[in-house]
């Protein structure tokens, strides 16, 4: 069925067949449809706990899909164990000039320069209030800063949207891995992480003493980091007492592409990502030490990835490219198959 739907999908910009698809799964929120897509990708419960979370199966809708959480009672209905909405800005924003989502089909691939577009934390919080008691599903918010802070302020941000989303959100992600904010991933370096981590920490502690409310915190790196980098990273992390990793966002790297859109500027993420994503991932699981669990994403295009994903030691796994070469069924797919 989604073979129809990919080759309409596919003939339009993929902005559009995006905002389109997104569109349709709004009306798949709303009953009697809901129900209709339940059915159709109904899986067999494959619990997980993470975070102190459980989480109905491992597999996730990664950030970028639903960046305003218009969609999520539709993505639940797909049979998502969790969906992360986002990247959430403090602030509206447009993002960066259109076009900036290329597939490229001959790597079943895509590369996004997309910027953080989004209507801001108010509008996203305005979201989940109204679904009010209706999750059926684990909702993450991702976390970025708006382009016009500083580097240096960055933590204002984050801290800002902490206080949006901790009571509301069933974890956050603090986002400083994405491609197209200028500077952004400098903030993986020691320094600046430490000194981002730490005023997150200490937000948390504020929070947690004041009106309750403690959502997980996670962090999600870059697949670009070079091994110094990384244990670095990961170092920080588990110091400031974060609780848990994703592992990873899109890549800079263009090596062994086919597509004419392979020189476009921006994240590149599918079948590419596959490997690097594996690579970070084995390496995350060593330097953690079972302190804290890995959300795994990258690449993840069939079952058998994200098999060798949670074999590898990643507790939960993320799709994004996978669901547009593959359509909603993936999720079901992965599920029957574990
Ligand atoms: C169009 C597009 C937009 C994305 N936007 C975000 C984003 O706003 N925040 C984020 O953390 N990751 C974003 N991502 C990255 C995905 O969450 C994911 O980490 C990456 O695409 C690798 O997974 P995949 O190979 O399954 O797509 C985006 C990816 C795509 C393709």
């Amino acid at each position: 069925m989604y073979s129809l739907l990919r080759s309409l999908l596919f003939r339009l910009e993929p902005e559009v067949a995006h905002q389109l698809t997104l569109r349709l799964l709004q009306i798949g929120g709303i009953e009697p449809v809901q129900s209709v897509l339940r059915a159709i990708y109904s899986a067999p419960a494959k619990p997980v706990q993470a975070f102190g979370l459980t989480f109905k199966n491992p597999v996730g809708l990664a950030a970028g899909y639903d960046k305003n959480g218009i969609a999520i009672k539709g993505l639940a209905a797909l049979g998502f164990g969790h969906v992360e909405v986002g990247t959430v800005t403090p602030r509206p924003q447009s993002g960066n000039p259109q076009p900036r989502v290329f597939r490229l089909l001959e790597d079943e691939a895509v590369i996004n320069r997309m910027g953080f577009p989004g209507k801001g934390a108010e509008y996203v919080r305005r979201q989940l209030s109204a679904l009010s008691g209706q999750r059926a599903t684990v909702i993450g918010i991702n976390l970025g800063k708006n382009k016009d802070t500083p580097l240096e302020e960055a933590s204002n941000d984050y801290v800002d949207l902490m206080r949006h989303f901790m009571l509301s959100a069933d974890y956050l992600t603090i986002n400083i891995s994405s491609p197209n904010t200028v500077g952004l991933r400098r903030l993986q370096g020691r320094e600046m992480l430490e000194s981002l981590l730490g005023a997150i920490q200490k937000e948390r502690e504020t929070i947690s003493l004041g009106r309750g409310g403690n959502a997980p915190i996670l962090v999600k790196i870059a697949p670009d980091l070079n091994d110094d980098e990384l244990d670095d990273a990961i170092g920080v992390i588990l110091d400031k007492g974060m609780d848990g990793v994703i592992a990873t966002n899109t890549t800079l790297a263009r090596e062994g592409l086919r597509s004419k859109h392979q020189s476009e500027a921006g994240g590149l993420s599918g079948s590419p990502l596959r490997g690097r994503s594996e690579t970070v991932l084995s390496r995350v699981v060593k330097l953690v030490t079972g302190k804290v669990p890995i959300v795994s994403v990258g690449g993840i295009m069939h079952p058998d990835d994200a098999k060798k994903r949670l074999a590898l030691g990643a507790s939960l796994v993320q799709v994004y490219t996978g669901l547009i070469y593959r359509g909603p069924a993936l999720v079901q797919q992965v599920v029957n198959s574990l």
